[in-house]
């Protein structure tokens, strides 16, 4: 294995039984999973043949990363499913999973795909910030333990609660995005004008705040911690506590009216609490080229 890539990498569908071989081992690598919980080799073979989109990250002949959408039907329209995302350690914060994600997005728009949803923990900082970001998706669906209470996933040990994300693909938010716009200032700048609902109290500790007074005005704050799972692995009830509590925060906010709108990082690079942005009003006219539901507000 490699310490550090050393060749470009080279982004390209997975193609042969040992390409998929690949992302079967870089599952369970990333994943860490038992039998029961790992993708059949038979079902990545039948999901490609009848027109998913896997897509690698070649180190010369090794799988530095992959990523997997099959398509799908939501509330009457076709979109591509992120099922899977993953870059080996090594490979991690070089712009891959980005890289990966915009393949999808090729492959999908190719399809006349025009979005892709997928779903994450939105306890993990480094996803968050690749997700809004990087990538300019956004959300009004939370999911309370969506794979059950636990797999034998090391990354699904504190519950396994997702945001649902949507990211159109050829709206004007996301080419702004992928064109490296900044967006940073005006976040930062709310953010300071904000008292998150949930913040650090200064121990480490989650601290719920007014929920009426929050819900009461345009935008939420939530806070997370920079590395949920190095919490997980010194003191797991507190990542417990900071389940909860985002919990509590997520579900209360977008039961209420408001949609996740960004995630930013309180100081550049990996280091420091990040903020979930909320926004109260219509998703759909915040971003006009999102799908329509046929239960959303017109
Ligand atoms: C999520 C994952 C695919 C990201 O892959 P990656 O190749 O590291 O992604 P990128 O390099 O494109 O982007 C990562 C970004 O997060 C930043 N980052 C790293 N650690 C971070 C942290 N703790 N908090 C916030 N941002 C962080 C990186 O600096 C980089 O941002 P930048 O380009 O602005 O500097 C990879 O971490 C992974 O395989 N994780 C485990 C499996 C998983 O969670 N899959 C996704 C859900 S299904």
């Amino acid at each position: 294995m490699a310490d550090s890539p050393q060749k470009p990498i080279v982004i390209r569908d997975l193609e042969s039984f040992e390409d998929l071989q690949q992302a079967e081992a870089l599952e369970r690598e990333v994943w860490r999973l038992d039998d029961r919980d790992v993708m059949p080799l038979t079902l990545m073979i039948a999901t490609k043949e009848a027109g998913s989109v896997w897509v690698g990250a070649f180190d010369g002949p090794q799988l530095a990363g992959f990523a997997f959408g099959f398509l799908a039907m939501e509330s009457g329209h076709i979109t591509l499913h992120s099922h899977m995302l993953a870059v080996r350690e090594p490979y991690r914060s070089l712009d891959l999973g980005y890289k990966l994600k915009l393949a999808q997005r090729e492959r999908a728009l190719a399809m006349r795909v025009p979005e892709i949803t997928w779903t994450f923990d939105p306890l993990q900082s480094r996803n968050a910030h690749l997700n809004f970001g990087k990538l300019g998706v956004v959300s009004d669906i939370y999911k309370v333990d969506f794979y059950g209470p636990e797999t034998s996933s090391v990354l699904h040990q504190n519950g396994t609660d997702r945001l649902w994300v949507r990211w159109p693909l050829a709206s004007r938010r996301v080419r702004d995005r992928l064109q490296g716009k900044d967006h940073r200032p005006e976040v930062l700048d709310a953010f300071s004008r904000l008292q998150p609902l949930v913040q650090f109290n200064g121990d480490g500790n989650p601290l719920r705040n007014d929920l009426s007074a929050a819900l009461a005005r345009q935008r939420i704050a939530i806070q997370i911690p920079s590395d949920i799972l190095t919490v997980e692995q010194k003191d797991p009830n507190l990542a417990r506590e900071w389940r909860q509590a985002t919990r509590w925060a997520f579900t209360e906010a977008l039961r209420a009216g408001f949609f996740v709108a960004e995630f930013a990082r309180t100081v550049r690079g990996h280091q420091g609490p990040g903020n979930y942005l909320l926004e109260k009003g219509s998703i759909a006219e915040y971003v006009p080229e999102l799908q329509r539901r046929p239960d959303a507000p017109r």
